[in-house]
C-alpha cells in the first residue's frame, strides 16, 4: 500500500508532497496534476521493473518529463519517492522506492536507476498502533551501485514481488469481452484482458461472493456472475445473469458494466498486489451507481488502525475524477479521500514555474467560490 509519494522535478511536480490514505480520490481542475500523478506511479514501477522508464512509462517524449520553467535555470532531473506500506511473512516493512533521470549534457535525461531501502523504525510515527505492533524491524538498501549480501537481495525481490506491477487499470472494454487462458494465474492486467480468466480462478472462492455482491449492489440488474470452462479450447469464458435476460455472454456486455466488473475483481482478487488505481472512476456509470460504487469501494480498502483488517491483504484504491457526485459522495462518508490537485505559480530559488499543489479536502474547504464548494452546489450540497 502506497503511504507517501514525493515527487520532485517531474512534469508539473516540485517539491511535492502528498500523503496517500487507504482510498484516494484525487480531484481538481483539469490540468491539475491528477494524471500527471499516475504517469508517476507508472514511472516508478517501469524503473521498478528494471525497464527503461524513459521510454515506456506514460505520456511524453523522455526530455518533456523534466518539469519546464518560464524563467530561470532549467531544473536538471528528477526524482520520484514513493513510500509504501509491504507485507511479508515477518509483518510488515516500510519501504522507500526512488527512481529518477538526470539532465547532464543537453535536453535529454539520463536515467538514473532505481533504488529501494527499507526500515522498521524511522516512519513510526506515521503509522496507527495496530501497524506499529506488525512491524518487520530490520533495514536493507539495494541499487546503490554496491553489492548486498545475499539475506538483503533475497527481502529485496520479496519485497517487489509484494508490490507487484503498477497496479493502474486502464480497463478496455473490448479486450475484456474475449476468453481466458487456462493457464493465466496473474491479477487482472492493465487492460483488463484476463479479465475472463480471472474470474475462473475466482470462481469457487469467499472472494467470489464479496464480488458478486458489490456487482449486484452497483448494478442490480446483475443477478450473478458465471465463469465457465471450455475444456476443449482450455478457456475460461463468462456470462452475466442480468434479471428478465437470462444469461449474457462478455462479448455483448456494455462497457460501463465491464468497467465496474473489471474494477471489482481487481479489488477482491487475493492475488493482486493490493492498489488498484483507476482514471474517471465515474465513467460509464449514472451518478446514482457511482454513489453506490464508492460506497462499496471505500468498505473494501484497509483500515491501518484495525487488527482485524490488517490480517486481511492489504487493499488500496486510487481514483481520479470530475465529477461532483465523487466529490460529494466521499465528502460526505470519507472526507479524508478526497484531494484537490490544482496549480500555482511558484516563483523558487530563481525559477518561475506552474507547479501542481495538493490540498486535501479539510484544508481546501468548502466555501463559495472553492473547488469543493461549487461540487457540492452542482449536486445540492451532498448524498446521504
Ligand atoms: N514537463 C512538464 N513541465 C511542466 N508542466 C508540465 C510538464 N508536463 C506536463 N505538464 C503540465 O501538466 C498538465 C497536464 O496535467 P495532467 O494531465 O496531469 O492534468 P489532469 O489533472 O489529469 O487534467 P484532466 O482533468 O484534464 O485530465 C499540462 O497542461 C502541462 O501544463
Ligand atoms: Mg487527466
Amino acid at each position: 500500500m502506497i503511504t507517501r509519494i514525493e515527487i520532485d522535478g517531474f512534469k508539473s511536480f516540485r517539491n511535492f508532497t502528498l500523503d496517500v490514505p487507504p482510498l484516494l480520490a484525487l480531484v481538481g481542475p483539469t490540468a491539475g496534476g491528477k494524471s500527471n500523478l499516475f504517469d508517476a506511479l507508472d514511472y516508478e514501477a517501469a524503473a521498478r521493473a528494471g525497464g527503461f522508464p524513459l521510454v515506456e512509462s506514460g505520456r511524453g517524449r523522455p526530455h518533456e518529463l523534466v518539469h519546464r520553467v518560464a524563467n530561470g535555470r532549467p531544473v536538471d532531473g528528477f526524482s520520484i519517492r514513493v513510500h509504501r506500506l509491504v507485507r511479508v511473512d515477518e509483518g510488515f516493512i516500510d519501504v522507500v522506492s526512488v527512481a529518477g533521470a538526470g539532465v547532464d549534457a543537453g535536453p535529454c535525461p539520463a536515467d538514473r536507476g532505481h533504488h529501494l531501502s527499507w526500515s522498521g523504525t524511522d516512519q513510526d510515527a506515521r503509522f496507527p498502533q495496530a501497524v506499529r505492533d506488525r512491524l518487520w524491524r530490520l533495514a536493507g538498501t539495494v541499487g546503490d551501485g554496491s553489492t548486498a549480501p545475499d539475506t538483503v537481495l533475497s527481502t529485496a525481490r520479496r519485497i517487489v514481488a509484494a508490490i507487484g506491477d503498477g497496479g493502474i487499470l486502464a480497463p478496455d472494454p473490448r479486450a475484456m469481452r474475449g476468453p481466458g487462458w487456462a493457464a493465466d494465474l496473474r491479477p487482472l492486467a492493465r487492460d483488463g484482458a484476463n479479465l475472463a480468466a480471472v474470474l475462473g480462478r475466482l470462481r469457487d472462492s469467499a472472494a467470489f461472493d464479496d464480488l458478486t455482491a458489490d456487482l449486484t449492489a452497483v448494478i442490480p440488474e446483475v443477478e450473478r456472475v458465471v465463469p465457465e470452462f471450455d475444456d476443449k479450447r482450455q478457456e475460461w469464458f463468462f456470462d452475466l445473469i442480468i434479471d428478465g435476460q437470462g444469461p449474457v455472454p462478455s462479448t455483448l456486455l456494455s462497457a460501463g458494466t465491464l468497467r465496474t466488473l473489471g474494477l471489482l475483481t481487481a479489488l477482491h482478487d487475493p492475488e493482486h498486489p493490493g492498489v488498484v488505481m483507476i482514471e474517471e472512476i465515474e465513467t460509464g456509470l449514472p451518478p446514482s451507481r457511482v454513489a453506490e460504487l464508492l460506497r462499496r469501494v471505500q468498505t473494501r480498502v484497509s483500515d491501518l488502525a484495525d487488527a482485524d483488517s490488517l490480517e486481511r491483504p492489504l487493499r488500496q484504491v486510487i481514483v481520479t475524477s470530475h465529477s461532483p457526485v465523487v466529490v460529494a459522495g466521499l465528502y460526505g462518508i470519507r472526507p479524508d479521500s478526497l484531494v484537490v490537485l490544482n496549480t500555482a505559480v511558484s516563483a523558487d530559488d530563481g525559477r518561475t514555474s506552474r507547479v501542481t499543489v495538493a490540498r486535501p479536502a479539510r484544508e481546501d474547504g468548502d466555501g463559495p467560490g472553492s473547488y469543493l464548494g461549487d461540487c457540492l452546489d452542482a449536486v445540492g450540497r451532498g448524498i446521504s
